[in-house]
């Protein structure tokens, strides 16, 4: 057993719903307080002197300076595996071309797949581990990454693969999800279909076999898989085992109905969602996934969160860092961006950034300081927590802790 303390204010998050609105009077903030953990769990939260007569003869990990500690955060939803990058049509956007017109002219998604495709299983490697560092040191330690840049088996398999690799060489945890369907690839010679049914019978076999991911994606969008086709496609992946998250009305509304529909574990992006699709998915488990940093990069509008959270929705933010429309990265700085422009309480945004967002991964171990969860927090030197949303990321994070080790 160890204590880490003492803390100026632990913001344990315990407690707080899953679902729906959340006001900031509901966080508990322990003052002057203390982290007991037992091996990689934590075993209580409390005030650090009582932890510590209660506690004699432990191991004690004083903390330098004021700080605060908040659980570690959970990404949800990234494309860190990739080659190349796209700086071209950030600017070609920026001077007046669109998303989908920069993809219909040879750029866009399609540019990532080939330098991916062209890319080494070294520099793969050697650049996803370099931004799994970045998000890090922002206090990110549950990381979904998605494959998607292949799109056939040869790339696929070495996207999944070296997303594997690099699990054995973190500490954070990675969460593989397979997104063959991102996009029927220009050199597949056969319809949407008959793509949807080569990642069925010749891809996702191979990913089961290997067991590279247990979670499946699709871009449901005008310029990638229509509604109808993408539900038949999910349902068959979901009788194969998988779980699944859906690219979901990110342009055109409709397909969150979809994601619902088929049980998924969430829906992500949802900028172009109408009121009555809100509402259902309100009534559902499928998280919906807020992500800002495609907002930003594209300039488009934001996920209606707020409306979302009212209707008792389940809110997660993640970036979707990606070299296209999400080419920052830094969740913290979307996130207290989002909160400006829509509007949300910091117990909403630091709720869709750690439990709710590892709820849609399916992992209800972590997200929260409380006992018997696994013990990852971030700490800042600052003496309020306010200032880490307040400061819209250029508060940087003291340290992280991965199953109850600074690292
Ligand atoms: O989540 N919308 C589709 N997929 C990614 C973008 C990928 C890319 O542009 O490379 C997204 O925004
Ligand atoms: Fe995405």
């Amino acid at each position: 057993m160890k204590l880490i303390g003492p803390f100026k204010q632990v913001v344990t998050l315990a407690n707080l719903p899953l679902r729906g609105k959340l006001s900031d009077e509901q966080l508990e903030i322990i003052v002057d307080g203390g982290i007991l953990i037992n091996e990689n769990t934590i075993q209580k939260i409390g005030n650090f002197e009582t932890l510590k007569s209660e506690n004699q003869n432990i191991e004690i990990e004083y903390v330098e300076d004021e700080q605060i500690v908040l659980p570690a955060f959970v990404d949800s939803h990234t494309h860190i595996c990739f080659g190349g990058n796209r700086a071209n049509d950030f600017a070609m956007r920026n001077a007046g071309k669109t998303y989908l017109e920069i993809a219909e002219s040879g750029g866009g998604i399609w540019s990532s797949v080939q330098h991916t495709r062209s890319a080494s299983e070294e520099d793969l490697l050697k650049t996803l581990l370099e931004r799994i560092d970045f998000l890090i040191s922002l206090g990110i330690t549950t990381i979904e990454v998605k494959s998607g840049y292949g799109l056939d088996v040869e790339n696929e398999l070495k996207m999944l693969r070296m997303i594997k690799k690099a699990q054995e060489q973190t500490k954070a945890t990675l969460v593989p999800t397979c997104l063959s369907a991102h996009l029927k690839p220009r050199d597949f010679s056969g319809s949407n279909e008959d793509y949807l049914n080569y990642i069925l019978t010749e891809i996702l076999p191979k990913v089961k076999e290997e067991n590279l991911a247990k979670r499946v994606d699709i871009f449901i969008e005008k310029s990638a898989f229509q509604p109808e086709e993408s539900k038949v496609f999910l349902r068959k992946t979901k009788d194969l085992g998988f779980e699944i998250t859906v690219h979901a009305d990110q342009f055109t509304p409709g397909s969150s109905r979809i994601a619902v529909e088929v049980g998924a574990k969430s829906a992500d992006h949802l900028e172009a969602t109408i009121d009555e699709d809100i509402e259902f998915l309100a009534q559902s488990e499928t998280v919906a996934t807020a992500l800002p940093g495609a907002s930003l990069g594209l300039g488009e509008k934001f996920t209606p969160a707020r409306k979302l959270l009212d209707a008792g929705a389940i809110v997660a933010i993640a970036s979707d860092w990606n070299p296209g429309s999400a080419p920052m990265g830094n969740l913290i700085t979307q996130a207290s961006i989002l909160a400006t422009f829509e509007k949300l309480t910091t117990a909403e945004v630091l709720a869709g950034m750690t439990f709710r967002s590892a709820f849609g991964l399916g992992l209800e171990d972590r997200g929260q300081l409380k006992s018997g969860l696994k013990a990852d927090f971030v700490t800042y030197k600052t003496n309020n927590f306010q200032n880490v949303l307040y400061n819209q990321g250029s508060l940087k994070a003291d340290s992280v802790y991965i199953d109850g080790a600074k690292i």
